[in-house]
C-alpha cells in the first residue's frame, strides 16, 4: 500500500479563527492507482493533498506512507520525502520565469545530495521532456510557452526524480479544454506506465480520466467509486464534440 490514511483531521487556527478543514478522512491508495479527488471549493481537497505530499502535517489521525507511520518523522525527513518521493503539479504551473525549460526541469535533481554527473542529469531531463512531448522545447524560455506547454514542463519537472507519487492540484484549472485534455492524456499515459497519481479537479471531464473518484464535502469523503472502463476511454472525447 502506498498511502494509508486513518481518521485524518486538520484544524487551521488563524488568530483564533478556527477552520475544521478535514474531519476524519480515511482511505487507501495502492501503487498504480489514478485517483481523482472532487468536491466543491473549500471542501478540503488542497489541504488533503498538502498533507499527503508532506507540505503540511495533520492535526490528528494517522498517515502511513509506503507502510511507515509518518507521525514521528522530523521536518528533515518530510523535506526528503517531499523532494524524493512526490512530484507536484499545481494549477499555476509554478515555473521559474526567465529560465529555460531545461533549467526548470533539472531543478529537483540539483537538490539531491547524491551528486550526479552533468551527462546523467541531461539524459534524465531529455527523457522526461520526451515523455510529455516537449523534447524540442528544451532550450526555450518558460515564458515563451503556451499554458498547456508550461504545464507539461511542470509535469516533466515532477517526474524527474522518479517519484513514487504524482500529486496534481487542479492541473487543468488554468487551461482551455483542449490543452486540458492533452494534460489528462499525458497523466493517463504516465499511469499506464505504472505511475501512481492523485489529482484534484472539479471538472467531470477531467475526473473521468482517472480510474477512481473520491468525492469530498465539508472536510469528509462522501463518495469513493471506481470509474467504469468505457467512461474512462471515451469520457473526454464526448465533451469536445
Ligand atoms: N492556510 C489556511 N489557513 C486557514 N484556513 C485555511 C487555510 N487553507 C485552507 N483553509 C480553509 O480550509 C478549508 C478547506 O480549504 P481547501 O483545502 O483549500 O479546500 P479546497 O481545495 O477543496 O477548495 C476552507 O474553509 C479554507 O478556507
Ligand atoms: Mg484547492
Amino acid at each position: 500500500m502506498l498511502i494509508n490514511v486513518k481518521n485524518l483531521n486538520k484544524v487551521y487556527d488563524n488568530e483564533g479563527v478556527i477552520t475544521n478543514a478535514l474531519r476524519g478522512v480515511s482511505f487507501d491508495v495502492k501503487e498504480g492507482e489514478f485517483v481523482a479527488i472532487m468536491g466543491p471549493s473549500g471542501s478540503g481537497k488542497s489541504t488533503l493533498m498538502q498533507i499527503i505530499g508532506f507540505l503540511d502535517r495533520a492535526t490528528a489521525g494517522e498517515y502511513f506512507f509506503e507502510g511507515k507511520n509518518t507521525k514521528n518523522f522530523s521536518d528533515d525527513d518530510l523535506a526528503y520525502l517531499r523532494n524524493q518521493k512526490v512530484g507536484f503539479v499545481f494549477q499555476s504551473f509554478n515555473l521559474l520565469p526567465r529560465t529555460t525549460v531545461f533549467e526548470n526541469v533539472e531543478l529537483p535533481l540539483l537538490y539531491d545530495e547524491r551528486s550526479q554527473s552533468r551527462s546523467s542529469i541531461e539524459k534524465k531531463v531529455r527523457e522526461v521532456l520526451g515523455s510529455v512531448g516537449l523534447a524540442e522545447r528544451i532550450n526555450n524560455f518558460s515564458n515563451q510557452l503556451s499554458g498547456g506547454e508550461q504545464q507539461r514542463v511542470a509535469i516533466a519537472r515532477a517526474l524527474v526524480n522518479d517519484p513514487a507519487l504524482i500529486l496534481a492540484d487542479e492541473p487543468t484549472g488554468n487551461l482551455d479544454s483542449k490543452a486540458g485534455l492533452q494534460i489528462m492524456k499525458i497523466l493517463q499515459n504516465l499511469n499506464n506506465e505504472g505511475h501512481t497519481i492523485a489529482m484534484v479537479t472539479h471538472e467531470t471531464y477531467t475526473s473521468e480520466h482517472a480510474k477512481r473518484i473520491i468525492s469530498m464535502m465539508d472536510g469528509t469523503i462522501v463518495k469513493d467509486e471506481l470509474v467504469k472502463k468505457r467512461r474512462i476511454a471515451d469520457g473526454a472525447e464526448r465533451f469536445l464534440k
